[in-house]
């Protein structure tokens, strides 16, 4: 049997300095002004005595599932918040997210005929990149609400000063996140069988039922023909899941990162997976310079004035000894770009003899403004960058390797679209989020269940050509 090397490698030790501190020499993008250094110094201070959230084991094993996926032999579902919040941590909340993901990975699974790796966007998504340092309203301006991990939503002086103290809170709200997903999943609620008779439900309910129930049908069929050889759809529960978030703060995560002792590894212990985002993967920059000190498996997010040399270069810095299932470029092109802005950059980094992995985020380049001001995005636009994605893997021969969603499991109405219809005129009935819109649970599964019919495709062409 494998050894598990999470329970093999217990030890884990504050990581070296010299090895973790050298991004503090470098520009560090979009970090808050904290107006008490003795008081970040202590919190930074308490951090780097707490346990870990994750261990280095863990690690390495997500970075070999995302080596499948560079290879092409598994596609990586990664979904959650855009932004966490302290209040929004409680059973119901990432149960529900939970849910919604298993029920997209057993869609895509069957689509796709080969393994999904789950990842979570949570338990550490507490920390936003703003476009604009203020925000003005009704002609005050104030400082932007740069995520629960910096300073309050509310728009007062008050709750705007950014607060080292809430980085305590972001490790403990992470904890408890994790806690809630190590309970969900060890107990038994990723069974095949169920998390398919939660997606009938979805379909027998959809307007789109017409158009998803062929391949629920199949699904059926294929859970039919597991027992009939006698498998037990009902032993597939495997639980892995994994979580993520952008490593944006650097006293945070520089605080969090630890010495594994097995391997002398270094790695950010605050997830198993974090990105560099759109606006911090400047090469000269903090960011990347941390992230070359981390042995995590990373993303960079790749948006379309990317050039190919800069995704090379970005390579070359993160990932010198191209160790499979490190590095995985995140796109998100915007639905009209995606095609002309992608397709050079498979291009040469494949050319280049690199294997990343691919991995489209169909939501930050599709952002619009509703009438009624609020941020938004339409289903169909988050759809057709999916389409278009595919379509330059499919004409490059390349593995769309999967796909990066905001989204929740409850029933806000945040995005417009999808099968049960949101209006713009529905937007401020339940629009919860404190940054970007997400997908609520029927969207999530109207897309599963869309991508699924690319990923047949796509599977279908691999048969043909294998
Ligand atoms: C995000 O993922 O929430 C985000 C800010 O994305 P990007 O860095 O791609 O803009
Ligand atoms: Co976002």
């Amino acid at each position: 049997m494998e050894t598990l090397p999470t329970l093999a490698s217990p030890a884990t030790g504050p990581a070296p300095a010299d090895m973790t501190e050298s991004w503090r020499a470098r520009p560090a993008a979009q970090q808050p002004e904290w107006p008490d250094p003795v008081a970040l110094e202590a919190v930074t201070r308490q951090l780097a005595g707490v346990p870990p959230l994750v261990l280095w084991g863990e690690c390495a094993r997500l970075r070999d599932r995302l080596a499948d996926v560079a290879r092409g032999d598994a596609f990586l579902l990664q979904g959650g918040d855009c932004a966490e919040t302290f209040t929004g941590v409680s059973a119901d909340a990432v149960g529900n997210k939970l849910t919604t993901l298993l029920q997209m990975s057993a869609v895509l699974t069957y689509a796709a005929a080969m393994p999904v790796v789950r990842v979570g966007r949570l338990a550490g998504q507490y920390a936003k990149p703003r476009s604009r340092p203020t925000e003005t309203r009704d002609g005050v301006t104030l400082p932007a609400y740069r995520g629960d991990a910096v300073n309050g939503y509310a728009f007062t002086p008050e709750a705007r000063v950014p607060d080292p103290q809430r980085l305590l809170r972001v490790y403990q709200s992470s904890s408890n996140t994790l806690n809630l997903v190590r309970a969900f999943m060890a107990g038994g609620n990723a069974d095949l069988s169920q998390v398919h008779e939660w997606n009938r439900d979805f379909v027998a309910g959809s307007p789109l039922r017409g158009k998803y129930e062929r391949l629920a049908d199949h699904i059926d069929h294929a859970l039919d023909f597991m027992r009939a050889t006698g498998g037990r759809p009902e032993d597939f529960d495997s639980a892995e899941f994994f979580v993520s978030h952008e490593g944006l703060l650097l006293d945070y995560e520089s605080a969090l990162t630890r010495r594994d002792a097995g391997t002398g590894l270094t790695y950010a212990a605050s997830g198993h997976m974090l990105w560099i985002g759109e606006r911090t993967r400047d090469l000269d920059g903090a960011h990347v310079e941390y992230f070359s000190t981390i042995a995590n498996p990373i993303g960079v997010k790749l948006g379309p004035a990317t050039t190919a040399d800069a995704a090379l270069r970005l390579v070359d810095r993160l990932d010198p000894d191209r160790v499979p299932g490190r590095l995985t470029f995140i796109t998100r092109m915007g639905k009209d770009r995606v095609r002309d802005a992608l397709a050079p950059l498979v291009e040469k980094v494949t050319a280049s003899g690199a294997q990343v992995a691919w991995i489209c985020d169909p939501m930050h380049g599709n952002t619009i403004e509703a009438p009624s001001g609020h941020k938004t995005r339409r289903f169909d636009d988050v759809l057709e960058e999916v389409r278009g994605f595919f379509d330059v893997h499919n004409s490059l021969g390349t593995h769309p390797g999967g796909i990066h969603v905001e989204l929740t499991g409850d029933d806000v109405t945040e995005c417009v679209g999808g099968g049960h219809e949101i209006g713009f005129i529905d937007l401020s009935a339940r629009y919860e989020s404190t940054c970007d819109p997400r997908l609520n649970r029927r969207q999530s599964l109207d897309l599963a269940f869309l991508v699924a019919e690319f990923l047949t495709e796509t599977a279908r062409r691999r048969r043909g050509r294998g």
